[in-house]
């Protein structure tokens, strides 16, 4: 396995206001730091600011994004689930790129009512496939998730989201390391 740190991109999907997502962004963040094998790059989609509405020239916003997306080796999405499915901040990010999905793993953070918006990340898989992109299997899942963290945002039970993370980020770090190597090797789609 390389030495070389995989760049993981953490996408907080999340834009509403009185949001939920970055306390579970600043766990999952914390996790990937001590995991120690990440360059980690902090995307927040409420200060992306994408439009939604696209265009055939690209906003300067969308173009801002760009090398930062092209240089991830691996995305890690914390999610959450509106009426069963993800939201429309993700579906704009995603839509306004290709070639920067192709060939890289996503894995998921989702946290939610009852389902733990794993709805959102069946969905999310079907969309990047498409794409050309690998969605992880492992996923860390928070059910009724205000509960799972106190008032200050720490996870209640740190050992066993712990260790989800750490069977999520270990496959990131397989398939990242992987993928990486073959699109140095032979980038893909050409
Ligand atoms: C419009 C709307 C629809 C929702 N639908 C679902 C749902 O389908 N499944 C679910 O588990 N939670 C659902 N919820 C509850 C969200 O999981 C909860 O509000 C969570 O905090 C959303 O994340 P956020 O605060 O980071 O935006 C919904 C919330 C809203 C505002």
């Amino acid at each position: 396995m390389s030495a070389e740190p995989l760049r993981l991109a953490v996408v907080t999907a999340s834009v509403r206001e009185r949001r939920f997502g970055p306390t579970v962004t600043r766990w999952i963040t914390a996790e990937a730091r001590a995991y120690g094998r990440f360059d980690l790059d902090e995307l927040d989609l409420a200060e992306a600011a994408l439009p939604s509405w696209i265009t055939e020239e690209c906003p300067p916003q969308v173009d801002a994004l760009r090398p930062r997306l092209a240089a991830a080796d691996a995305f890690l999405v914390v999610t959450p689930e509106y009426n069963r499915g993800y939201p429309a901040s993700l579906k704009t990010l995603i839509d306004w790129y290709i070639e920067e999905w192709q060939a890289k793993p996503f894995g998921f953070v989702s946290y939610g009512g009852r389902s733990g918006a794993l709805r959102s990340v069946d969905h999310l898989g079907s969309v990047l496939c498409d794409l050309h992109a690998v969605p992880l299997r492992d996923v860390v899942s928070f059910h009724d998730a205000w509960e799972e963290f106190d008032e200050n945002g720490r996870c209640r039970e740190p050992e066993g989201a712990g260790a989800a993370a750490k069977v999520l980020l270990d496959r990131l770090t397989w398939w990242g390391t992987a993928l990486r190597t073959a699109r140095r090797e032979r980038p893909y789609n050409r």
